[in-house]
């Protein structure tokens, strides 16, 4: 028989069959207890060692992070803690692992710390708990839009435009850094370079999505997005992966209705299909509060945060209700806010967000309606001539989780915008074709993944739901 998942072991697949599992050492005790672990699910395999079988040599290298192979009969386990166990006197030692030097020892490690060993922290309960959270998240975004009748869409990477029209982006060139072409009037000649134009890491797919949404109706994007953003924060990744959905004959409220119905799918699917790993992240969780001042932990457990999600309507309220509400909070009167509301067109900061969600509501807010000034300029223009058709989903200890709008379809409205905020009209002139040939109404959101999984999994920071975060100064692996 060929090498079996101990996940399926543990289901009593097995039961008085002989088996071989290969997999990572976790710890062994008396000679006789390996706790073996193969990624396959949180729970480790106890194999209990015939260790008079064995020679003197094999049981020395039977040690925490050695790889080995074991083969034996899967038995009911008597011990406490675990269902089923194999009993073995056969071991081969795969890859050995000096304990000595090995950085994960068997005690508990400091987030900061498995950090800087992001190539072995994967080994770790919590990571392994993540590392699989996120894989299932990924395959429910495809089944839910698959379901759905909407088609996955590749958008490409490198790109000669700013989606968003924040100017956060990373050149990429082929060109010698040491021997820069340059024009007459000593700028650098990307003319020369090797797309023979000025190229950057996509910052969102979302404009090249729209041109396949306005074919294909209902399409999403589900790819790698890059911020050359100085924010070193909690929420940040310079590297992330965004979903971009975006739909022909949506509206701005279709829009809000589809980011309410898709988060809350996803959040279900996790607690349908990831529940070992979550009741671990909620007791990891649960421990970490408890280290915190009273006064400072949060109110729900991760489980409970998350069917609460799931199963209660968001909040929906426009820009202008939400800044009447800031204006007239506590932290805003007592001037607890870094950045004090007094006027209408204040963009807002995730403090203010995160007021709003987990102070005033104690809900998920979808806002929407926002001023045009400090919003991206492919928004509907609203009539009121000042507003846009923007929506931001802000979640409890998150704040902005996804950001979408409505999209501008009329040519004219939109060429204003755009020779407004001095983009060049030669350089959209495919996007600007799209509303010149039987443009229709369409609209669309971008889903942060990485800030999702940091909600779903109760982790603090976003540089611990991916497997190698790139944040400024930091490209290590
Ligand atoms: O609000 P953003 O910038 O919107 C867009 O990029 C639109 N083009 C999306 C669309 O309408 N198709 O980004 C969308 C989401 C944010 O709500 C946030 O969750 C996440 O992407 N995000 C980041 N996540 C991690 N690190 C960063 N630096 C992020 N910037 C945005
Ligand atoms: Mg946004």
């Amino acid at each position: 028989m060929g090498k079996i998942k101990i996940k399926d072991i543990l289901n009593g697949k097995y039961l008085q069959q002989e088996v071989t599992v290969k997999g990572w050492v976790r710890t062994f005790r008396s000679n006789r207890f390996i706790a073996l672990n193969d990624g396959s699910c949180l729970t480790n395999l106890q194999i209990v060692v015939d260790f008079e079988a064995l020679d003197e040599q094999t049981l020395k290298q039977i040690t925490t992070g050695a790889s080995i192979a074991a083969r034996g009969v899967v038995v009911e386990s008597l011990g406490k803690g675990q269902a089923y166990e194999i009993q073995t006197s056969e071991i081969e030692i795969i890859g050995v692992s000096d304990p000595e030097k090995y950085p994960l020892q068997p005690k508990k490690h400091s987030l900061e710390f498995l950090r800087e060993i992001a190539h072995l922290r994967v080994r770790t309960n919590t990571f392994g708990a993540i590392y699989r959270v996120r894989h299932n998240l990924i395959y429910a975004v495809h089944k839910y839009f698959h379901e759905k009748g909407f088609f996955n869409v590749h958008t490409p990477i490198i790109t000669g435009s700013d989606a968003e029209g924040a100017g956060e982006m990373f050149t990429v060139s082929a060109l010698d850094l040491d021997h820069l072409p340059r024009t007459d009037d000593g700028q650098v000649d990307f003319s020369a370079d090797f797309f023979g134009k000025h190229t950057n890491l996509t910052v969102s797919g979302q404009l090249e999505g729209e041109t396949a949404a306005l074919a294909l109706t209902e399409i999403y994007t589900f790819g790698p997005t890059f911020r050359a953003e100085n924010s070193n924060t909690s929420r940040h990744l310079a590297e992330f992966w965004m979903i971009e959905p975006e739909m022909a004959f949506y509206d701005l409220h279709d829009n809000m209705d589809l980011a309410e119905e898709f988060v809350k799918y996803l959040v279900s699917f996790a607690l349908e299909n990831c529940m070992d790993d979550l009741t671990f992240l909620n007791q990891r969780l649960a421990d970490e509060e408890k280290q915190k001042p009273q006064h400072q932990r949060q109110e729900m457990g991760l489980l409970a945060q998350l069917r609460f999600v799931a199963d209660n309507e968001f909040v929906r309220l426009t820009y202008t209700e939400a800044i009447d509400i800031l204006r007239n909070a506590k932290p805003n009167k007592k001037k607890k806010f870094a950045y004090l509301i007094d006027e209408w067109g204040a963009d807002l900061q995730s403090e203010h967000e995160r007021y709003l969600v987990e102070k005033h509501f104690k809900k998920p807010v979808i806002l929407y309606n926002y001023p045009a000034s400090i919003k991206a300029f492919y928004m509907r223009l609203n009539q009121d001539g000042k507003t846009v058709a923007a929506m931001d989903v802000l979640f409890p200890g998150i704040g902005e989780i996804i950001g979408g709008s409505q999209r501008e379809e009329r040519y004219d409205v939109l060429v204003e915008k755009i020779k407004a905020i001095g983009i060049a009209e030669k350089d959209l002139w495919w996007y600007l074709d799209t509303r010149r040939f039987g443009t229709a109404p369409h609209s669309g959101f971008g889903l942060g993944f990485e800030r999702l999984v940091q909600f779903i999994t109760g982790m603090g920071n976003i540089r611990d739901v991916i497997p190698f975060p790139r944040t400024p100064g930091n490209a290590e692996f």
